[in-house]
């Protein structure tokens, strides 16, 4: 029988790492989320019921939540090199001639072109098919323990290789790969950390090396890391001849290598690809700032050798910069849907990567009085990638003395009334409700998270002007009449949007909190108050304790959810929107009853890995359990951290179950009164 589950387990463990590397290494999904999650909660399952049939290779083990006290030191294997660059294709070409010198006359050599990606080194160990180590670069000899964070990545493969047809595995291989964060995983990082007032990050690669150096990996866990391999720096057990054999046997293997490398037989031909790459860089997922162009036969170019810490047989082919000089004429200013006034630079047009810029952001008013940026001045515009061209600095010595200094807006640019700059907050914020341009931000949020298609800015400042729209709620009661007023909307766009709108009554309680749009609350944290509360209106009047009580909610947002729902206007929304139709969340909170925590009581001993006492007890209390401080033969189940006390010894001698943090967690993300139970109408 065990016999039995060892291999449904094994089974299984092989399905999911199929289709995570199918998800994760191939972008191509051949499951529903909802599929893949059953099969993981199927072994989780059978994994808690036989933790001697666990492995630490199981894609159970992923989860993060360790936290480490530091990064441990490591050695490379061999010196983890870099490279020279060239900036033009006759940087290229004297390399070139450079390395012919160097090789027996008549030697003809062909060459692997591959993207350099913006991210961090990293270097992989496995044995015997079992990834053992992960390391950051360091200083190329030493480096930083990284482990534990990499297992959370998923394109890494925590077993090689990942297909049980493929070949057997090495004995011993160590991989070099780059670390990464995609464009658009990094603009929505930026957006959710600043809704959370948490640090933003200057560009992908920043993102990605932080996310990895992180002692709790549970926020690595959270942060959409990504990996390419491109150089096996040690093997045992695999003969490799060339660099392109090294990419299609680390493919072989499972690992995720990017899809653009190419070899050549020519020089030339190297050059004209990398410089297609470099006019068709923005249309990459990721950034890169060249490409590098790699002798193909690895015992050539063993035979180059190395100046200092490059080797000779590669070279790096950076692209241009994506920054320009140009002359900030003016400051305009954008209005947001929280009344932030966000102030833009208006540029002589520049050319910049392929396009022409005329606007860049200036992010806020305390940056641009920190790099002392000023109406007139000569300034630097950067722009990675898809990302939003920014005011990077101005350049001081240009000055003639004419600029003017840029000073805080006393009143909204689009209403006239005063503005304000709360204490302890960056942005400067339009206090008044009714200010028109707010309003058409708050519709066209309100409009794009509850999905109403074909709804976006334009049509609602549309709406606005034509005096159709006073607040998101007018939305459900537009009638066709009124919409077919609009010029440029026919009959059947008018229905389809009446009928976008009907829909949107029906979507999930966090959407609904999200689209409410209270300062600092975005998806996450709506998703963690739709975990809490049942409804708009049980959320509305939820106090500032009960609110700061629910874990991961900082006391600002806390405040700022009281005072959106102390103020008559927002509740006369919510009740225009009840009326309308809007369904407030859920009929029934059956979280306490259908908790598998219900009525249980726990006792906490030692430290948690990523909880306070007090926020273990919080949760547990959120969902229907009791803490007590004492271990008796009524305690449920013993909450296990690091050095616990004699109340551990007191549980095992009393046979009690034990859990950890993770385990905990999981009890209560598998708790049903978390989930979305069929959304009904509040007052239904
Ligand atoms: S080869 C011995 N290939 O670029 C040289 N590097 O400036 C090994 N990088 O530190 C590097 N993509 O972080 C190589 N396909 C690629 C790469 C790549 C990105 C990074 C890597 C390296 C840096 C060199």
């Amino acid at each position: 029988m065990p016999d039995d589950i060892k291999q449904r387990m094994e089974n299984l463990r092989q399905l999911i790492r199929h289709h995570t590397y199918l998800y994760h290494v191939l972008d191509a999904p051949e499951t529903s989320d909802a599929e893949f999650d059953a099969l993981m909660t199927r072994l989780r399952q059978l994994e808690e019921a036989h933790p001697e049939l666990a492995t630490p290779d199981s894609p159970t083990q992923r989860v993060g939540g360790q936290v480490q006290a530091q990064f441990n030191k490591v050695s490379h294997p061999a010196p983890i090199l870099s490279l020279s660059n060239a900036f033009i294709a006759d940087d290229v070409r004297a390399w070139h001639e450079r390395i012919l010198r160097l090789l027996p006359a008549g030697t003809r050599l062909q060459f692997v072109v591959e993207p350099k990606i913006d991210g961090l080194t990293v270097i992989l160990r496995y044995e015997d098919g079992l990834f053992v180590l992960g390391a950051t670069r360091g200083n190329g000899e030493v480096g930083e323990d990284i482990t534990l964070n990499l297992r959370t990545v998923q394109s890494v493969p925590l077993r090689i290789p990942v297909h049980a047809s493929a070949l057997s595995a090495p004995r011993r291989l160590v991989v070099r790969g780059e670390a990464y964060m995609p464009i658009r995983d990094f603009e929505t990082l930026n957006r959710s950390q600043e809704e959370k007032g948490q640090k933003t990050f200057a560009n992908p690669r920043n993102a990605a090396a932080g996310s990895l150096r992180q002692l709790d990996t549970s926020i690595t866990a959270s942060r959409p890391l990504r990996l390419f391999t491109y150089a096996v720096v040690t093997s045992e057990g695999a003969e490799l001849l060339t660099q392109w054999e090294v990419l299609q046997y680390l493919k072989s293997m499972g690992f995720s290598v990017n899809p653009d490398m190419a070899l050549f037989d020519d020089i030339e031909e190297a050059i004209a690809y990398s410089e297609q790459w470099m006019e068709k860089r923005g249309t990459l997922p990721y950034e890169v700032d060249g490409v590098v162009i790699k002798v193909n036969d690895l015992a050539t170019q063993n035979s180059l050798g190395i100046v200092g810490k490059d080797p000779r047989a590669k070279i790096a082919f950076k692209f241009p910069a994506r920054e320009a000089t140009t002359r900030l004429k003016e400051m305009g200013i954008n209005v947001g849907r929280t009344g932030t006034l966000n102030p833009f630079a208006i540029l002589e047009p520049v050319e910049l990567g392929g396009v022409t810029i005329e606007r860049a952001t200036l992010h806020n008013f305390e940056d641009i009085a920190r790099k002392d940026i000023r109406i007139g001045d000569m300034v630097i515009i950067k722009r990675a990638g898809d990302v939003i061209p920014q005011v990077e600095k101005p350049l001081v010595q240009l000055r003639t003395g004419e600029e003017q200094v840029i000073t805080i807006p006393k009143s909204c640019p689009a209403c006239g009334k005063p503005a304000v700059k709360p204490e302890g907050e960056v942005a400067v914020y339009c206090v008044n409700p009714s200010c028109p341009a707010q309003t058409v931000q708050r519709i066209a949020h309100w409009a794009s998270t509850m999905d109403i298609e074909g709804f976006g800015e334009r049509l609602a400042q549309s709406f606005v002007d034509h005096g159709l729209l006073h607040d998101l709620a007018d939305l459900y009661y537009l009638t066709r009449k009124d919409v077919l007023k609009l010029p440029g909307l026919a009959d059947r766009s008018t229905d389809n949007l009446l009928a976008a709108v009907e829909a949107s009554k029906e979507r999930p309680l966090s959407r609904l909190i999200a689209a409410l749009g209270i300062r600092g609350v975005g998806t996450t944290i709506a998703q963690m108050l739709a975990q809490h509360f049942s409804s708009v209106p049980e959320l509305a009047s939820a106090s500032t304790e009960a609110l700061e009580g629910i874990p991961g909610l900082g006391p600002i947002i806390a405040a700022n959810i009281v005072a959106f729902f102390a103020n008559e206007r927002n509740r006369r929304l919510v009740d225009k929107l009840q009326r309308a139709g809007v369904k407030m969340g859920r009929k029934i909170e059956p979280k306490a009853e259908a908790s598998p925590l219900a009525s249980k009581t726990f006792v906490i001993t030692g430290t948690l890995p990523t909880w306070t006492r007090e926020e273990a007890k919080q949760t547990i209390e959120a969902h229907g359990g009791k803490v007590s401080s004492t271990v008796s033969k009524k305690t449920s189940y013993l909450l296990l951290g690091e050095n616990p006390g004699s109340k551990y010894d007191k549980a095992r001698n009393l046979d009690i179950p034990i859990v950890d943090e993770a385990q905990l967690r999981e009890m209560v993300a598998g708790n049903p009164g978390a989930e979305a139970v069929t959304q009904l109408g509040f007052d239904a």
